[in-house]
Order: structure tokens, then C-alpha cells, then sequence
């Protein structure tokens, strides 16, 4: 079974999906992370954030690897752990050209559906239930307001120590960042047509966690 997670960044969308994955006794897949991963290569190899040809590159010859540190997810490029390294704001910002690229988007949704389609996942990101596993069994499109999004992005960066911590200068970023992945041509950030909207803006988030649940129990899953 795959449970379609999509919505912009800080809707709460990893954390949802990683206690849903835990719940449900299911995996969990983080495509954002390997836009990131190959956003860490291209600035690692100094490949321009336009130029389509060698960001391709990456996303087909790099392989990206999902690996486990005790209880978190860890993430890999042509062997490099960069499980850190692609959270920093840095990332934040080359991220998003990266995404932008069709043949990027093309090389990535072909691991994305490899690796689902071999288990049961929770898959997390914005073109899931769209485009990646437009068949899966549940889909949920999550949203905040982008006020509520920043505050918990500020909250997120003082905990991990990285990133920014000025609430205006995460806020600024955020809705810049919705526009370009928005209006991007290739996949745009919009809910398929049959996703059940869910927004977690002042919601306790164990009550969306159950919600999503309770659809996946509807569609058969088994409960852990
Ligand atoms: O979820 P995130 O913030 O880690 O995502 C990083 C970037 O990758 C963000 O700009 C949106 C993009 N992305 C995407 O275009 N498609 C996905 N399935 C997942 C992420």
C-alpha cells in the first residue's frame, strides 16, 4: 500500500509521515531528500543550478541511499552521508532550481516508484499523489498557514542548530519558496483531484496522524 503525503514545506509532513509509518508498521520515503541530495552534489561538484545537463547527470549516475542510524533515517549520495548537510539553508535555496529541472524530476520519480512499489511506504513530497503514485491508496494533501509553518521551521532550525532562526527571514523564504514550487512548470505543487485535504494549522497533530490512519485501516491496512 502507498499513502500519498503531499503539501508545502513545514506543513508537518515528515513528522506526520514518520509516526503514521511507525503506527502502521510501514516504511517511510522522503523524496524532498533526494532533491536535496542532488542540490548537495551539484554545489559539491560545482555544477551550475541551470545547467539541466549536468544536474541530470547527478540524478541518474549518483545513487541515493536510505540508510538507518537507530531510530532516524539516514541519506547518502555516491556514498557520502549528507543526512546534515542537506538541512541547511544553503540547500534551502539551491533546492528549489534543482526540483525545477524536468530531467531531474524524470531520473527521481523512477527511484521513487522502484522503492514503493517494494513495500508498504508512507511517501512523502509535493507531486506524489499526482504524479509519482497517482494509483495510491491513500492520499492526503497537508497544509499550515504559511505564519504557523515559519514558526515551526524556527522552532525546527534552533533544535537542530542549523539554519535560520530570524522568524521574518524563515517566513520571507517560505513564501518565496511556495511560489516557485507552485508555478514551476514541471509538476507544480497542487492537490490531486481525489487527495483528501487536511490542515494542520492549530490542530493537534496526533489528531491528523490518526485521520490518515483511519484512511489507510478504510483501504485495508492491517493495524501494527
Ligand atoms: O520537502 P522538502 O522541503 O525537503 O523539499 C525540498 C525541495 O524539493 C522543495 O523545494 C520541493 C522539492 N520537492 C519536489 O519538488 N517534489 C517532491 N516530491 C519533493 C520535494
Amino acid at each position: 500500500m502507498i499513502i500519498a503525503i503531499d503539501g508545502p514545506s513545514g506543513a508537518g509532513k515528515s513528522t506526520v509521515a514518520k509516526a503514521v509509518a511507525k503506527k502502521l508498521d510501514f516504511d517511510c520515503l522522503d523524496t524532498g531528500a533526494m532533491y536535496r541530495a542532488v542540490a548537495w552534489k551539484a554545489l559539491q561538484d560545482g555544477v551550475a543550478l541551470d545547467d539541466a545537463a549536468g544536474l541530470e547527470a547527478i540524478a541518474v549516475n549518483d545513487a541515493i541511499d536510505f540508510g538507518r542510524d537507530g531510530g532516524s533515517q539516514t541519506v547518502a549520495i555516491a556514498g557520502y552521508d549528507v543526512t546534515a548537510a542537506i538541512r541547511t539553508a544553503e540547500i534551502d535555496r539551491a533546492v528549489s532550481p534543482v526540483s525545477a529541472c524536468p530531467a531531474v524530476r524524470e531520473a527521481l520519480v523512477e527511484q521513487q516508484r522502484r522503492i514503493g512499489l517494494a513495500g508498504n511506504y508512507v511517501v512523502e513530497g509535493r507531486d506524489i499523489g499526482t504524479v509519482v503514485f497517482p494509483a495510491a491508496e491513500v492520499k492526503v494533501f497537508l497544509t499550515a498557514s504559511p505564519e504557523e509553518r515559519a514558526h515551526r521551521r524556527v522552532r525546527q532550525n534552533v533544535d537542530r542548530g542549523i539554519g535560520s532562526i530570524d522568524y521574518q527571514t524563515v517566513l520571507a523564504d517560505i513564501i518565496r519558496r511556495d511560489d516557485i514550487d507552485s508555478n514551476r512548470a514541471a509538476s507544480p505543487l497542487k492537490p490531486a483531484e481525489d487527495a483528501v485535504p487536511m490542515d494542520s494549522t492549530g490542530t493537534y497533530i496526533e489528531d491528523v496522524i490518526d485521520a490518515i490512519c483511519d484512511l489507510a485501516y478504510a483501504r485495508g491496512a492491517e493495524r501494527a
